[in-house]
This record gives structure tokens, C-alpha cells and sequence, in this order.
């Protein structure tokens, strides 16, 4: 999101003039648009604002600017005032679109702006600058519902609302023309996605059959708004790309429970069972946080085993941080960091044996794939089930369809050749 969210704020920029260069020092506005999610996000933010003190002494005209999450964040405007007089500008979730105002109006006042009051209207776009001509993130909804108990996320973001249907549709039909291959429909919920009388699945579906060759896929969806209707479309439909990402945060129902996250571990795995049935292809990622608070040995062997029976394709594993203002944060029962250390470590060290043998697999096999990018010799194809494999650089071009047999695995790297050259 905040990739997408950053490459709008760009967009806007250009339009308006304003061109990138290549050294932060050198810029007259510097901008950190920023997540809280975990305490680590919100350490490296301040790491380096506190660096671009240094270069604003040496430039004293630069504007710098504090956007997104963090600048939302309850507790965050004291701390810069009282911390880090050189920021400019504090703006937060609710209307990025508006920089140029906030630019504006801290020139004309020259003290810090801020900028974090309001409801997010989804129905102003911002012009995108795309970082790649291959792959482009289209925003569908902002903001979540759902309070888990230990996520920041609802009290930055603020309550869900979602994009006016017609207007995806266009941009993503204007993205297709303009030759970009994979689109993500991004949110912090996308399943909860509702517009008028229309849902996610219909979004989806309509996206899907846009004219083309292209393919379409979605993060993050929650599991308890997957439906069927929407397991059936990544199933069944060619251009809906063969992946989930399905966060489960924990194995343990009392720890879920505890967690606000409103499914059971039984309900997940039906879930994964019935994903793997419809679509046997199709990959399934997760996210796992280890250490919640009264996490105990038994419910950290709950987590291993549903990974070891989901045998997910990857995992975004997390140590759990408390965010102040979250109900977690007050509860009892907090673990120790050498706890969560040895559970990431050990839940690691799964997950990497599965991935082993998810890439053996794939050893033999023939896939359609699409080049990404080049990296020195190579060129890096992803598969529509989203697995990586890595052919000689001369035997496709960026943006590239291709059949790509794997030839070996080599520490879960897949290597391939050409299968046979396909022309789109
Ligand atoms: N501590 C650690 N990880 C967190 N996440 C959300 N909140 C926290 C927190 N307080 C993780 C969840 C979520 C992912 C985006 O970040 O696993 O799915
Ligand atoms: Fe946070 Fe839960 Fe909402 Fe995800 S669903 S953004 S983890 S509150």
C-alpha cells in the first residue's frame, strides 16, 4: 500500500513539475511515507529522519515531509515537535492527494504543517508514477474493520471504504493497454471490497475478463470474507493469477481468539483444503506472528503444526510488538524477546524444509511464465502461480510471456531453459 501510495505522491510531483533526482542530497523536497505496523518500521523511520538532519544543515531550503501510518499516529506530532524540528510537513492517511496544498501552505507559513484530520475519499485518484513496466499496484479500498487486537492498522488507516468500481475498471483496463502484465488489486482487506451492489468477486471477475494478456491477482484478502465464489475465480479464471496470501497470525484457537481474528484453526485449514482442491497449482502464502502475549509452548506447537499440515509456499513471519493504543498492548502475560527469537527461529526453519520440497517439485515440470526483470546474466520469470525461476538473460525480454521447463533446484533457487519460444 505504501509502495502505491508513494508512487501516487510521485505522480503528482511529475505532473506538477517536479523532477527525481539521484542523491537525497541534492532534493528540495524529501519525503518518508512510512508504516507503524511494528515497532522495527517505526525505529528505521526515525533512524532516518534523524539522518536527514545532516543534509537538510547543509540545505537548508529543503522541504521535508512525514506521510502515511506514523504521521497518523497518535503521539507522533509531539515527538517531532519536540524531537525533530527540521520535518516541515506531517501528513497523514487521509488525503495524500493533497501535497501540493501541503507544500504550498507550509511556504507560506514556513512551521510545521500538519495535515491529519479527515475521512479518505477513494474516489481521488492519484496519477501514478509505476516503477516498472511490467508489474502495477491499483488501490481498491483503504482502511480496516476488523480490530485485531494487536494491529495499529484501523487506528491510522481509520474504517474501511471502498473505490468506486467503474473507476478500477478503467484504470486497470488503461494499465492492460498500456502494456503493463500483472496487476495487483491491493488493501488492507480486499475481500470485504463493496461498492454499491457490488463485491470483491464481482471486481475480480470483471478485471479478470478484461481484453489482454495480462494477469490479475490480490493482497490482502482476510479468511473470513473468502469466499467460495472468490476460491473459484483464481481457480478457474486463465488471467486470475494461481496465489493466495491467507495471514493466519497463529495455530492456536485460544491465541486467535485472544487475537480477535474470528476464525478457528479448523476453519483455516478447511480454507487451505479447499483452495488446494479447487486450484492444486495454486500457491498459498501466509503471515505468522510468534510471541503474542500469554503465548505458551502449547500454542506455539498448534503454530508448527498447521504449517507443517497447510505446507504454505512461504511465510512472512513476524515477532510480535506491542503498539501502544492496541488492546494487546495492555494485556498481561507479554513474552520475553529470547522467546520469540527461539519460536521465529525454530517456525524458520520449517518453513524452509517445506520450501525445499515445494521446489523439488517443481524440478521437471513446465511452466508458463513471465519475465520480470533482468538481474546481471539472468532473467528472473514468475510463474502464474507465482514461483521464481531464473532463465539465461538472452532467452527472454522484459514483459515477456514464456514455457520455461525447471531444470534444477538449487537452494530452493529454481533454474530453467526455454521450452519453447512463444510469441505474444
Ligand atoms: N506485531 C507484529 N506483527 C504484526 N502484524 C500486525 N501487527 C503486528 C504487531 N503488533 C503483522 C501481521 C500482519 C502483517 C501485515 O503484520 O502478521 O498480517
Ligand atoms: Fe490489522 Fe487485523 Fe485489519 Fe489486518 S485485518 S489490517 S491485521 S486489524
Amino acid at each position: 500500500m505504501n509502495v502505491a501510495e508513494s508512487q501516487g505522491l510521485a505522480g503528482i510531483l511529475e505532473d506538477a513539475g517536479w523532477t527525481k533526482v539521484q542523491n537525497k542530497q541534492d532534493t528540495d523536497l524529501l519525503i518518508f511515507y512510512t508504516c507503524c505496523i511494528r515497532e522495527s518500521a517505526e525505529d528505521t523511520v526515525y533512524g532516518n529522519i534523524g539522518a536527514a538532519k545532516a543534509i537538510k544543515k547543509k540545505n537548508p531550503n529543503m522541504i521535508i515531509a512525514l506521510g502515511g501510518c506514523m504521521a497518523q499516529k497518535k503521539g507522533t506530532a509531539e515527538k517531532i515537535q519536540r524531537s525533530y524540528g527540521h520535518v516541515d510537513i506531517l501528513f497523514g492517511t487521509a488525503h495524500p492527494y493533497r501535497l501540493l496544498d501541503y507544500i504550498d501552505e507550509w511556504q507560506q507559513k514556513k512551521t510545521l504543517y500538519l495535515a491529519t484530520n479527515g475521512k479518505r475519499d477513494m474516489d481521488i485518484t492519484m496519477p501514478t508514477l509505476h516503477d516498472s513496466k511490467v508489474f502495477a499496484k491499483v488501490n481498491i479500498m483503504n482502511g480496516c474493520d476488523k480490530f485485531c487486537t494487536y494491529c495499529i492498522v484501523p487506528f491510522v488507516r481509520g474504517r474501511e471504504v471502498s473505490r468506486n468500481f467503474d473507476s478500477i475498471v478503467e484504470e486497470c483496463k488503461q494499465l492492460i493497454q498500456d502494456g503493463y502484465k500483472e496487476l495487483t488489486l491491493i488493501g488492507q482487506n480486499v475481500n470485504s471490497y463493496k461498492y454499491n451492489d457490488k463485491n470483491f468477486a464481482q471486481l475480480l471477475d470483471t478485471v479478470s475478463k478484461l481484453p489482454g494478456k495480462f494477469r490479475v491477482k490480490f493482497i490482502s484478502p482476510h479468511p473470513q470474507d473468502m469466499s467460495d465464489e472468490v476460491v473459484k475465480l483464481v481457480a478457474n479464471n486463465q488471467n486470475v493469477a494461481k496465489v493466495v496470501h491467507l495471514p493466519l497470525q497463529s495455530g492456536s484457537n485460544r491465541i486467535l481468539k485472544k487475537m480477535n481474528r474470528t476464525y478457528s484453526r479448523e476453519r483455516f485449514m478447511d480454507l487451505v483444503n479447499n483452495i488446494r482442491h479447487n486450484c492444486p497449482e495454486c500457491s498459498i502464502t501466509t503471515d505468522i506472528m510468534v510471541g503474542f502475549p500469554t503465548e505458551n509452548e502449547n500454542d506455539f506447537l498448534d503454530t508448527l503444526d498447521i504449517v507443517n499440515r497447510a505446507k504454505f509456499n512461504s511465510i512472512f513471519s513476524f515477532v510480535y510488538s506491542i503498539r501502544s493504543g492496541t488492546p494487546a498492548a495492555k494485556m498481561e502475560g507479554q513474552i520475553d524477546a529470547a522467546t520469540k527469537k527461539e519460536r521465529i527461529v525454530q517456525l524458520i526453519k520449517l518453513q524452509s524444509t517445506i520450501g525445499q520440497a515445494h521446489a523439488s517439485n517443481a524440478v521437471g515440470k513446465v511452466y508458463n511464465a513471465l519475465c520480470v526483470q533482468y538481474d546481471n546474466d539472468k532473467a528472473l520469470c514468475r510463474t502464474i502461480c507465482d514461483k521464481l525461476i531464473i532463465l539465461s538473460k538472452d532467452s527472454a525480454s522484459i514483459g515477456e510471456f514464456v514455457d520455461i521447463e525447471v531444470t534444477a533446484n538449487k537452494n530452493s533457487n529454481l533454474i530453467g531453459k526455454l521450452y519453447k519460444r512463444k510469441i505474444i
